[in-house]
């Protein structure tokens, strides 16, 4: 297991995939860790950082994919080349990668994790869904995926024989595991620290309180 450091790292890179962003830092010394894992990214002028999961990790980089909802993320995407932030994991359980016939599923800004798990997977087919053509435009991150733009779910679209590793919206992957109790699931909470001293993210799994971020993101019943 990765041991997570905290370092200011450089922009190297901002470019827009359809209405997301994708930033590029410098790697330093932080380990980009399992598929599936998050990171606190430091959000210029707000008091505490925002979880991100790693989307790619190019030789010296690793690469965000930010879908600016609110103040944080608006801040991470506006930031430019050669600006700082502190950068602090690889935090919480990925995707377990020991499974027979993957199939990568993502709805929206859900695809953020996919492209450095299906590298890690060696290839894996992939269904995407997305609200809009625009949106879609992310799916360029995961040559070869099958694209399905609403009013078709991705949940009409895939095959549930097959071992399911998804990230997207709650309802989305409460559907999924109603038809896939096994499926490898990527939730959200809100996190303030990420490393389980806050309380912050904690749900209920299995009817018992949990904190997300070390039970998750990543949960499989
Ligand atoms: C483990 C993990 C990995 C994530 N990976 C990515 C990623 O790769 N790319 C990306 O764009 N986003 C990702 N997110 C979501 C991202 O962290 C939030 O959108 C961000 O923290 C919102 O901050 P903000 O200041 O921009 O907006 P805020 O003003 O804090 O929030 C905007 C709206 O989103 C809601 N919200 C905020 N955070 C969450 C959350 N975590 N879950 C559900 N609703 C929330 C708020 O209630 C509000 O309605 C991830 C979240 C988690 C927990
Ligand atoms: S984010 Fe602080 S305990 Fe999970």
């Amino acid at each position: 297991m990765s041991r997570p450091r905290r370092e200011l790292r450089s922009v190297t890179g901002v470019e827009q995939v359809g209405p997301y962003t994708l930033v590029r830092l410098d790697r330093g010394g932080l380990d980009p860790g399992r598929p599936g894992q998050f990171f606190m990214l430091e959000a210029p002028g707000r008091v505490l950082p925002r979880p991100l999961s790693l989307c790619l990790a190019p030789p010296g980089e690793l690469a965000f994919l930010i879908d600016a909802v609110g103040p944080g993320t608006t801040a991470l995407a506006e930031l430019g080349v050669g600006e700082a932030i502190h950068v602090f994991g690889p935090l919480g359980n990925g995707y377990r990668l020991d499974v027979p016939e993957p199939l990568l599923v993502a709805g929206g800004i859900g695809i953020a994790p996919l492209p450095y798990l299906a590298e890690a997977l060696g290839g894996a087919p992939a269904v995407l869904g997305f609200r809009s053509e625009r949106h879609a435009e992310a799916a360029a991150l995961l040559p070869g995926a099958d694209v399905v733009i609403d009013p078709v779910l991705v949940t009409d679209a895939i095959d549930y024989g097959r071992s399911i590793l998804a990230c997207g919206p709650e309802p989305m992957l409460r559907a999924i595991r109603a038809r896939a109790p096994h499926a490898q699931l990527a939730w959200e909470a809100p996190m303030a620290c990420g490393y389980g001293a806050c309380y912050g993210c904690v749900v209920e799994i299995d009817r018992h309180l949990e904190r997300l971020c070390i039970a998750g993101p990543v949960l499989c019943s």
